[in-house]
C-alpha cells in the first residue's frame, strides 16, 4: 500500500513545510503548524485545478483589444451595504463577510438575499441551518420569495453542480468554514479545505459571472480563520462588528477591489432583523451626559462620510505601581503617546494615573485627527472639568 504522504501547514498563514516546525518561518507564530495528509489528486480535483488556472481558452492579448462591457453595479436594496461595497455589487465578484459568531452575518445575508431576489434568482447555501430553520428566520425578517432558493448542503461538489444547473444570479455561502471538498482528507474548516473551497467559489464567480457572498467566522484573535489565504483570494472583505450586548452593528470594508476601503455601514439589530441607521452620529452621541467630565466630541471621516463620535476618558490615580492604559475602539499606543505629550508639554502629572479611553457607540477610530479629542478628554477627566459645548479646545489647563 502506498504510504500516506503528509505535510505541515501553518493554520495562521498557510505556509507549507515538509516537517514539523515549532515556529512558522513565514508569520513567526508559534505552534501553528498542523499535520495534514496530501490526498492523491483525484480526477475531479485535477480538473478543478486546471480550470482554476484559467488556461482553457485564454490567450495573452493586447490591453487595447480587451473588450470591457461596463456592467452596471446592482443595488442591494440596502443603502448602507451599497455604500460599503463602493456603490453596489459588481456582478461576478466574490465578497467575504467576516464577523464574530452571533453578530448577525446570517441575518444580514438572508435580508440581502431577500432584497436581491426581487430582481434575480438567488441561491442561499447553508452549512449551519436546516431549510426549516432558515424559513423560521426568514419569517421573522419578513423575507419571502419564489426566486430565493435555500439549500442546506456542505459538499462543494454538489453545490457546484447545483449552481451549474440552476444558474442563479447570486449565491450566498454560509459559512466557508462548514463547506468541504470530499477529495481532501483534511478536516472541515482547516486551512487546506478553506483554501480549496474559496478557490472553487472564485471559479464560480469569475467563470460564470455569478456574484458570490461568503460568510466567514472570525477566530478568537480577531482574524478570519485562515485569514491571509481568504483575504488574498476574494475581491471584497467586509467585517461585521459590534458589541453583542448592544444593538448596533457596524459593517466595515477592509479590502475592496472595486471601491474605497474604510467605509462604514451602520445597522441596528431589532427583533425583526437589521435596520439601517442613516444618521450614525445620532446614535453615537445618544447616551452622552451633558457637562460630563472626560468627554469630547470629534468629527471623524469614515470613508466618504463624516461621523460625530464621543471620546470618553476616565483618569484615576493608580493603586498599584504600574499605571494602566486601556483603550476601546482606539489605539492604546496612541493613548500612551498622547498622555506622554500631555505630561511633558502641558505639565499634567499623568504617570501615576490609570487611563481608560473609549470611542462611544462601538466604533473603531484610527485617524490622527482624533488625537486632539483624546488629549482634551484625558485632560478633562484628570482636571475633573467639563469640556465646553461650543469649543472643544477651550479646556482650561490650570
Ligand atoms: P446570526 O445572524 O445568526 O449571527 P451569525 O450568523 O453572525 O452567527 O444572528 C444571531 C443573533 O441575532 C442572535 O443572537 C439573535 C439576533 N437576532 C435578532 O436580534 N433579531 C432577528 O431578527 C434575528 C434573525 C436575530
Ligand atoms: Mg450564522
Amino acid at each position: 500500500m502506498a504510504k500516506v504522504k503528509t505535510q505541515y501547514v501553518c493554520q495562521n498563514c498557510g505556509y507549507i513545510s515538509p516537517r514539523y516546525l515549532g515556529r512558522c518561518p513565514n508569520c513567526n507564530e508559534w505552534n501553528t503548524l498542523v499535520e495534514e495528509t496530501i490526498a492523491p489528486k483525484s480526477n475531479s480535483v485535477r480538473a478543478a485545478g486546471l480550470r482554476r488556472t484559467g488556461v482553457d481558452n485564454s490567450q495573452p492579448e493586447p490591453l487595447s483589444h480587451v473588450k470591457f462591457q461596463s456592467e452596471p453595479r446592482f443595488k442591494t436594496g440596502m443603502a448602507e451595504l451599497n455604500r460599503v461595497l463602493g456603490g453596489g455589487v459588481v456582478p461576478g465578484s466574490l465578497i467575504l463577510i467576516g464577523g464574530d459568531p452571533g453578530i448577525g452575518k446570517s441575518t444580514l445575508m438572508l435580508q440581502v438575499s431577500g432584497q436581491l431576489s426581487k430582481s434575480g434568482k438567488i441561491l442561499y447555501v447553508s452549512g449551519e441551518e436546516s431549510a426549516s430553520q432558515i424559513k423560521m428566520r426568514a419569517d421573522r425578517l419578513d423575507v419571502d420569495s419564489d426566486q430565493l432558493y435555500v439549500f442546506p448542503e456542505t459538499d462543494m461538489n454538489v453545490i457546484k453542480s447545483t449552481i451549474s444547473e440552476m444558474k442563479p444570479d447570486a449565491v450566498v455561502i454560509d459559512s466557508v468554514q462548514t463547506m468541504q471538498i470530499p477529495e481532501l482528507q483534511s478536516a472541515t474548516g482547516s486551512v487546506a479545505q478553506i483554501r480549496e473551497v474559496t478557490a472553487d467559489l472564485m471559479n464560480i464567480a469569475k467563470g460564470q459571472g455569478i456574484t458570490v457572498f461568503v460568510v466567514g467566522h472570525v477566530t478568537k484573535g480577531g482574524a478570519i480563520a485562515g485569514p491571509k489565504i481568504l483575504e488574498h483570494m476574494v475581491d471584497t472583505v467586509l467585517y461585521f462588528e459590534g458589541d453583542l450586548h448592544h444593538s448596533y452593528r457596524i459593517l466595515r470594508t477592509v479590502k475592496n477591489r472595486f471601491g474605497s476601503t474604510n467605509e462604514l455601514g451602520v445597522f441596528e439589530m431589532m427583533t425583526d432583523g437589521l435596520h439601517e441607521v442613516t444618521n450614525p452620529s445620532e446614535i453615537f452621541l445618544e447616551e452622552r451626559l451633558k457637562d460630563a467630565t472626560g468627554s469630547a466630541i470629534v468629527v471623524s471621516m469614515e470613508g466618504t462620510r463624516p461621523i460625530l463620535v464621543e471620546i470618553q476618558a476616565l483618569v484615576t490615580a493608580s493603586v498599584f505601581g504600574n499605571a494602566t492604559r486601556t483603550a476601546t475602539g482606539l489605539d492604546r499606543n496612541r493613548v500612551s503617546l498622547i498622555m506622554a505629550v500631555l505630561e511633558k508639554r502641558a505639565g499634567l502629572l499623568l504617570q501615576n494615573q490609570d487611563a481608560y479611553l473609549k470611542a462611544a457607540g462601538g466604533v473603531k477610530l484610527d485617524e490622527p485627527a482624533i488625537d486632539l479629542a483624546m488629549a482634551v478628554s484625558i485632560a478633562s477627566s484628570y482636571k475633573n472639568r467639563g469640556t465646553s459645548q461650543l469649543n472643544v479646545m477651550s479646556v482650561n489647563w490650570d
